[in-house]
C-alpha cells in the first residue's frame, strides 16, 4: 500500500463523509462539503491509499489471533457492502480556513481501521506546508480537552495550549483547548518543521506528501 496527499474534490465527498461520521458522530451537523468545496478562504485535503498491483489479501479464517483480526479487517474494507472492491481509496481528510494570516484547521480525521499508521501526521503536514506556501503566521485549531490523542499529535509540531473555550462542544458541553503554532514564518520554526517532516519521511517510506513548492 501507499499513501499520498491531495486537494478533495467532489468525487471524494460520499468516502470523507463516513470517515467524518465515524469520527465525529455527534456532531451536527457535518460539515457541508459540497459548499466548504466551493469556498474560497478554505481548503480540503486527502489521503489516498493505494494498493499494490499484486497484494493478495490472504482469505479470511476463524482463528482469532491479533494478526488474524487485523487481516480480516483490512480484507473486510476492500470486499465489504460498505466498501467496493477498488484499488485505491480515501483514509484520511484534513480542512483548513484561512484568514488574514492565520490558517484554522477546522477538522481532521483518519479513517479507525488506518489509525496510528502516520495518516494523522501526513495530514498535519500537509497543513503546516500550505500555512507556509500562503505565508501564514500561525496554524491553530480546536480540541477536545479529553482527546489526548490529538493533542500529542499536534504537540508534536510544536502547537501549545494557549486557551479554552467553554463548552464548546454542544454534544456534551465539553471544553476546547486551543492550541497553535505561532510565528510560523520565521526561518527557525520553518526548519524545526522540515526536520520533523524528514524524520517522518525516513520512518514512512511509502508516503507522498504534498509538493512543497
Ligand atoms: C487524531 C487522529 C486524526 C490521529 O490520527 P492517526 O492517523 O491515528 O495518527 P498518527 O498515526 O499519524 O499518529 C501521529 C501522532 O499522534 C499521536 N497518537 C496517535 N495515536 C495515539 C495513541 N493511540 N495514543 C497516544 N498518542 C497517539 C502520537 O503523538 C503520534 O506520533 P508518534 O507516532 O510519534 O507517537 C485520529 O485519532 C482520529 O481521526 N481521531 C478521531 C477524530 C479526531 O479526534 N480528530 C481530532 C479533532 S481535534
Amino acid at each position: 500500500m501507499n499513501f499520498s496527499v491531495r486537494l478533495m474534490n467532489n468525487n471524494d465527498i460520499s468516502e470523507v463523509a463516513i470517515i467524518e461520521r465515524q469520527a465525529f458522530p455527534t456532531m451536527w451537523p457535518p460539515i457541508p462539503f459540497k459548499r466548504e468545496l466551493g469556498n474560497k478562504f478554505a481548503e480540503y485535503f486527502v489521503i489516498v491509499c493505494k494498493l499494490d498491483e499484486h497484494l493478495v489479501i490472504p482469505e479470511p479464517q476463524p482463528n482469532t489471533s491479533f494478526l488474524q483480526k487485523s487481516v480480516n479487517k483490512i480484507r473486510g474494507l476492500f470486499f465489504s457492502d460498505k466498501f467496493d472492491a477498488k484499488d485505491s481509496f480515501i483514509v484520511g481528510y484534513l480542512g483548513i480556513w484561512y484568514t488574514l494570516d492565520e490558517a484554522h484547521i477546522t477538522s481532521i480525521a483518519t479513517r479507525e481501521e488506518f489509525r496510528g499508521m502516520g495518516i494523522g501526521e501526513m495530514l498535519l503536514i500537509a497543513a503546516f506546508q500550505r500555512a507556509f506556501q500562503r505565508k501564514s503566521n500561525s496554524v491553530t485549531l480546536e480540541v477536545r480537552v479529553s482527546n489526548e490523542i490529538a493533542q500529542n499529535l499536534y504537540s508534536k509540531y510544536e502547537m501549545i495550549e494557549v486557551g479554552k473555550r467553554k463548552r464548546y462542544y454542544s454534544d456534551n458541553q465539553e471544553d476546547a483547548l486551543i492550541m497553535t503554532a505561532d510565528d510560523i514564518n520565521t526561518d527557525d520554526f520553518y526548519h524545526q518543521i522540515q526536520i520533523k517532516i524528514k524524520k517522518y519521511l525516513d520512518k514512512h517510506q511509502n508516503i507522498t506528501l504534498l509538493d512543497d513548492k
